[in-house]
């Protein structure tokens, strides 16, 4: 198993940089990258307000959040991921940018680095078909946010060996996660039978079994959900939804994957969920 100090992030977005906060909780040396200085400053803030929030919750003393802070630094420069031992990428859910990105990043990197994707939805045997080592490359799949999430899917592809799923599992249960180890099939585990009942809750309001509110109800009360699939699918956008539906209608080539109808309208009219203000429900405040 490989030791891993330092960690790269490509990506400063909402993933990267709750990756980035709760590795360099966990005592992880943090280099954050994106593309220019702002958005990497942005990443940063992000990390700041979600540490914060954990100091105001009596979750961290301001010292243990001072030192996280103190390990990470950003940058716009790949290069500069010369001394990671393990990278993972949270950039944008593009397949070509994936692929470039980690091509320029299996450069910087020595022969031991592990590489790491927290896709959604790509190939993991896609993306490591093009790096030097296959074998080191798998699935990081954190959950949003990534803060409170425990769980994170271990995407084993096609190549990853066995060393390379035994230090992912280490690192992640050092940052206090579970890591569950899952084949590389579309959706993984969790979008796989989330997505498609966030599908099916969406069919269902729209025969007019029930209303969006009462469909949570049912879902909170008779099966203990936290949170209703209405309420959860504007939570994760509406358009994630669809785009995610779409890759397993696609790769399965079966139809019990077919995003619903109403689903796609929503979208095509702007109702995104929560980042827009309306979905199944209204967000006014
Ligand atoms: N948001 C979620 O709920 C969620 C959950 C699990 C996995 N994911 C996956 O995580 C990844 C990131 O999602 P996100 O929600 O954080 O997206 P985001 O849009 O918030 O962040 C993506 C970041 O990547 C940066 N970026 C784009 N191209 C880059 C490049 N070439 N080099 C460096 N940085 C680049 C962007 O500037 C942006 O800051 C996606 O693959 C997504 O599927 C998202």
């Amino acid at each position: 198993m490989t030791t891993i100090t330092n960690i790269g992030v490509i990506g400063a977005g909402t993933m990267g940089a709750g990756i980035a906060q709760v590795a360099a909780t966990a005592g992880y040396h943090v280099r954050l990258i994106d593309t220019t200085d702002k958005l990497v400053q942005r990443g940063i803030e992000k990390v700041d307000k979600g540490l914060q929030r954990l100091v105001d919750k009596n979750a961290m003393t301001t010292e243990d959040r001072d030192a996280a802070r103190s390990r990470i630094t950003g940058s716009i420069d790949t290069q500069s991921l010369s001394n990671s031992e393990l990278v993972i990428e949270a950039v944008i859910e593009s397949l070509d940018t994936k692929r470039a990105v980690f091509a320029e990043v299996d450069d910087a990197v020595g022969e031991t680095a592990i590489l790491a994707s927290n896709t959604s939805s790509i190939s993991i045997t896609a993306l490591a078909a093009r790096v030097s080592n296959p074998g080191r490359f798998a699935g990081m799949h954190f959950f949003n946010p990534v803060a409170v999430l425990t769980l994170v899917e271990v995407v084993r592809g096609l190549q990853t060996d066995g060393a390379t799923i035994a230090t992912i599992r280490g690192v992640a249960t050092q940052l206090g996660k579970t890591p569950i180890v899952v084949a590389d099939m579309p959706g993984f585990a969790a979008n796989r039978i989330l997505v498609p009942m966030i599908n099916e809750a969406i069919f269902a309001v729209a025969d007019g079994v029930a209303s969006a509110v009462d469909i949570d109800e049912v879902m909170k009360l008779g099966a203990s959900h936290p949170m209703g699939p209405l309420a959860l699918a504007d939570l994760i956008g509406l358009d994630v939804c669809l785009h995610i539906m779409e890759v397993l209608h696609q790769d399965f080539g079966d139809d019990k994957y077919r995003p619903a109808p109403l689903l796609r309208q929503m979208v095509a009219a702007g109702t995104l969920g929560r980042k827009t203000g309306s979905g199944f429900h209204r967000y006014d405040s």
